[in-house]
């Protein structure tokens, strides 16, 4: 299992807890692109809804959908998260962080340290893989920095918010990180 507790230069990644809520609410509100971008969060979204969330990110089997909340200065400002299948041999990655301290790498950061262990801890493990909507520049931009590759788009993937989103898929694998 990967561990619970990690650290990267700039930040520790920890399990959430119950009262990390109000943080999701407050990173929530930052930014438009986390309610127009991810069908996780809901339009018009409320504290109960990142409560939900919370509850949600907690009960997830860690073995198989690991995630972490991301604290800078003891406040939870994003996520990472990961979703293993096929025994650990691909998983899908996904993650976000506060609109004040967006464009300071922080999701490259805490997504490249995740992804390091990931692979050093499941030696089957051979692709990750990321699926954003078409038009989140600023997320197609932190998967090119971690050195996925754009492997094509599926249109009218996501229905989110009333809307039909084209999603454009990137992979990342074990044999990239060598070449
Ligand atoms: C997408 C998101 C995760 C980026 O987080 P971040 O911490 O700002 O990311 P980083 O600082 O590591 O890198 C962002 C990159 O995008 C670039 N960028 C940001 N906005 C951009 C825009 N409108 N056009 C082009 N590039 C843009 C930044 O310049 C930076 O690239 P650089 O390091 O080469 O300068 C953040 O905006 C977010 O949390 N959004 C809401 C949740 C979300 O959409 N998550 C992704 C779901 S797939």
């Amino acid at each position: 299992m990967l561990p619970e507790l990690l650290e990267t230069a700039r930040l520790a990644l920890r399990p959430f807890t119950t009262s990390d809520a109000r943080d999701v609410y407050s990173y929530w509100q930052s930014d438009s692109g986390w309610e127009r971008f991810n069908a996780i969060v809901p339009f018009d979204f409320t504290e109960t809804d990142a409560q939900r969330f919370v509850t949600e990110m907690i009960g997830r089997n860690r073995e198989e959908h690991p995630n972490w909340a991301i604290v800078l200065q003891h406040s939870v400002v994003g996520v990472v998260s990961l979703s293993f299948e096929q025994d650990h041999r691909v998983c899908v990655i996904g993650y976000g962080v506060h609109g004040d301290l967006r464009g300071r790498g922080l999701s490259a950061e805490a997504a490249q340290f995740v992804i390091e262990k990931a692979f050093e801890v499941y030696p089957q493990l051979q692709r990750i893989r990321a699926q954003t909507d078409s038009e989140n520049v600023a997320s197609i931009r932190v998967l090119e920095k971690l050195g996925f590759l754009h492997e094509g788009t599926l249109r009218a993937n996501q229905f989110v918010k009333g809307d039909w989103r084209d999603e454009a898929v990137f992979g990342l694998l074990r044999s990239d990180l060598s070449s």
